[in-house]
């Protein structure tokens, strides 16, 4: 948690190998994953996390199914593979109603699902969600919660967010606050 402009945004945009830190670095695990390869970043962010943002950025013209299974045929899964991960998926975050409807055809609650299924499509060992449910009403936000709480303790995954709410940042194991690009 931090105030707008701290740097939560750029932090989960490192983490996530999404953008390169000019200096410093970072670990998970064991790994410095700062140091990996142009490449090695590549895989991890195909194999090891899974990002979800505040705006969805789901592909207007696709399915639910296609917007879940394009990132895994980008990952070079076959088209079976994908579709069927993408269906599991989509399925456990209470969707298997919804496989062939569009963005549009959703509400924002359920396109977030969308990219929450598209997220841990994968498999990943940590979720990146950066506020998640900073665009949701009350009550699609807490159902998007307990989705995230039930992934991470029913289904083992980690899970780093950022919010602005403090009811939310309170529902996290470890809270950390960010100010001015610090850790506070
Ligand atoms: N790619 C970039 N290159 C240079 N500066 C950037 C870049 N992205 C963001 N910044 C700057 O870094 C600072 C932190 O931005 P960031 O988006 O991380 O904030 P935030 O904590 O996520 O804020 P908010 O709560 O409003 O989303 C801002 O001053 C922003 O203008
Ligand atoms: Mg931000």
């Amino acid at each position: 948690m931090g105030p707008s402009g701290s740097g939560k945004s750029t932090l989960m945009h490192i983490l996530s190998g999404i953008d390169k830190p000019e200096e410093g670095s970072f670990f998970v695990g064991d790994e410095e994953v700062s140091a990996y390869s142009e490449a090695k970043i590549t895989e991890y962010r195909r194999t090891k996390i899974g990002i979800i943002f505040q705006f969805f950025n789901l592909m207007p013209y696709l399915s639910s199914v296609e917007n879940v299974s394009l990132p895994l045929y980008l990952a070079g899964k076959g088209k079976k593979e994908a579709h069927m991960l993408a269906e599991e998926s989509l399925s456990l975050v209470g969707l298997s109603q919804r496989f062939a409807h569009k963005p549009y055809e959703l509400s924002g609650g359920e396109q977030q699902r969308v990219a929450i299924a598209r997220s841990i499509a994968n498999r990943p060992e940590i979720i990146f969600a950066d506020e998640p449910t900073g665009n949701l009403d009350t009550e699609n936000s807490n159902r998007i919660m307990e989705l995230l709480i039930h992934l991470q303790k029913e289904r083992g995954f980690t899970i780093v967010m950022v919010t602005h709410n403090t009811e939310i940042g309170a529902m996290g194991d470890i809270q950390l606050k960010i100010k001015d690009g610090r850790l506070a």
